[in-house]
């Protein structure tokens, strides 16, 4: 899985842990990724998810040292806040190339594998909240979003008969260390009461749903786009 170093991989790792996945982390947070790993028992892989043949290379080398690969979480992502008339070129290839591109290269390498195999397997990839809904100074990030849930749906369309599933998760807001810089308490005050929960997620409430998405539990389930956002959002 990709963006295990901290946040809300940190917590899909160790919940997949918790099911008794082997797990090899891909972050290029190499050292919190290396300690995440010994926690884990899992194998730790540096690479920056912007280089497509590096990730290419290493989510191969990732695959045959786990001896095949039945699950793919992409769950890495990067969020830079712009006002719509001041994102640059390089705002927008930044975010697509990681929370994109690097995702369709994962998921080739997996696929073939997973194909190669005969077993089928599940991806699940990390959207968002804002991929159906937008939020300010995030157009970027937001048409970055879209493109993770057009991607899943195709992923799931075309690799179905393989047996591989594809789904997509959209969070809502999650106190990460992402968007923390520009976080303020009464921005955390608005959007819970977003929610008829009156509150944010926690880490570990993703988690359980990409848990779910691997699981036989959700065997008919592929293309989707799951909502997990305390119902500030219900399409
Ligand atoms: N936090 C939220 O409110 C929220 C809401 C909706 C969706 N998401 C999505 O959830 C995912 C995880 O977000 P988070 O809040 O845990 O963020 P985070 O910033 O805490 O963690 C992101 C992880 O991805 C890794 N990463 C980022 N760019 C990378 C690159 N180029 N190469 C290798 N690794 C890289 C980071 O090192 C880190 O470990 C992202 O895809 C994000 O867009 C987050």
């Amino acid at each position: 899985m990709t963006g295990a170093a901290r946040g809300i991989g940190a917590a899909i790792a160790e919940a997949l842990h918790r099911e008794g996945a082997h797990l090899a982390l891909l972050d290029r947070e190499n050292e919190l990724c290396q300690r995440r790993a010994a926690e884990l028992g899992a194998l730790p892989f540096d690479v920056d998810l912007a280089d497509p043949v590096a990730t290419a290379e290493v989510m191969q080398r990732a695959i045959d040292a786990l001896g095949g690969v039945d699950v793919l979480v992409n769950n890495a992502g990067i969020l830079r806040m712009a006002p719509l008339l001041d994102i640059t070129v390089d705002d927008w290839d930044a975010t697509f190339d990681v929370n994109v591109r690097a995702m369709l290269v994962t998921t080739q390498v997996a696929a073939r594998s997973m194909i190669e195999r005969g077993q089928g397997g599940c991806i699940v990839n990390m959207a968002s909240m804002g991929g159906k809904v937008g939020s300010p100074n995030q157009a970027h990030y937001a048409a970055s979003k879209a493109a993770v849930i057009g991607l899943t749906r195709v992923t799931a369309m075309e690799l179905g008969p393989h047996g591989i599933r594809a789904n997509c998760i959209c969070p809502g807001y999650v106190l990460t260390e992402m968007g923390a810089d520009t976080r303020t308490p009464e921005m955390v005050a608005a959007w819970s009461s977003m929610s008829p929960l009156g509150r944010c997620a926690t880490p570990s409430e993703v988690a359980d749903m990409a848990v779910f998405l691997v699981s036989d539990e959700a065997r008919y389930c592929t293309g989707q786009a799951m909502n997990v956002s305390g119902g500030m959002v219900m399409h």
